[in-house]
């Protein structure tokens, strides 16, 4: 069937998160930009809306002819949900952000002088990791607890309807974070190697990407799949607008 231009690029995402990689690879945000059309991001990136349709159908084609074995989120329950973004995301990040911050301020401190932009990259990723352990500590804490005591009908329909709130707050700081991994993007011009870049600067620009990548697919579950799942649950679908 063919893909329709309508389709927002978050559902085309839900649908088969393996279209994810070939949108990385075109530059389309489909996290925290997932509510827009495919047809409208292609206009407002000036590209051609029948190309990306293609290139994305051929991408659906070969992933389907070596389909990976994998959970698939989003045929799963809040509480698996939650579960698993905890267990891909979350961990991953508790291990990850301090590693690269050990990084990044090691080589500011080497080649802050000779390039300022080093400075400054350390700077907004120290925090731009504050800020994420902080928001996963309220995930964890308040937001993902009272998801999986929803599922479990736990939750009176007016705590249900309470839920509007933190997962605004959870949507706003993942603009947050986005904005912050793009000005990381621009300063590293595209995470790309200068030359003559140390190991521990390779190294640096290696782990952002991934970093990047990881956020996408972590913010996509959440604002795309989680976070709609919940507000259904909630009741609190008749408020989207
Ligand atoms: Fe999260
Ligand atoms: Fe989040």
């Amino acid at each position: 069937m063919p893909l329709d231009p309508n389709n927002t690029v978050g559902q085309l995402v839900v649908e088969r998160p393996g279209r994810s990689r070939i949108l990385e690879q075109l530059g389309i945000d489909y996290c925290c930009g997932g509510r827009k059309p495919i047809a409208q991001v292609c206009r407002e990136k000036g590209l051609s809306l029948p190309d990306v349709l293609q290139k994305i159908e051929s991408a659906d084609a070969e992933s389907t002819a070596n389909a990976p074995a994998g959970a698939d989120p989003a045929t799963m329950t809040l509480g698996e949900l939650c579960d698993h973004i905890e267990r891909a995301h979350h961990a991953w990040l508790r291990q990850e952000l301090p590693r690269l911050a050990g990084l990044l301020n090691k080589l500011a401190n080497a080649h802050g002088d000779r390039d300022p932009r080093l400075v400054s990259l350390a700077d907004i990723f120290e925090s731009f990791a504050y800020d994420l352990f902080a928001h996963m500590q309220k995930e964890e804490r308040v937001l993902f607890p009272a998801l999986r005591r929803m599922e479990r009908g736990e939750l009176e329909d007016a705590q249900a309807g309470l839920l509007d709130a933190p997962i605004g707050v959870m949507l706003e700081e993942h603009d947050e974070a986005g904005v912050a991994l793009r000005a990381m993007r621009d300063l590293t011009d595209g995470f790309a190697v200068p030359p003559g870049a140390c190991n521990t600067h390779r190294a640096v620009l290696d782990a952002l990407r991934t970093l990047e990548a990881d956020m996408h697919q972590h913010v996509h579950k959440e604002n795309n799949i989680l976070f709609p799942k919940a507000r259904h649950a909630a009741g609190l679908d008749s408020h989207e607008g």
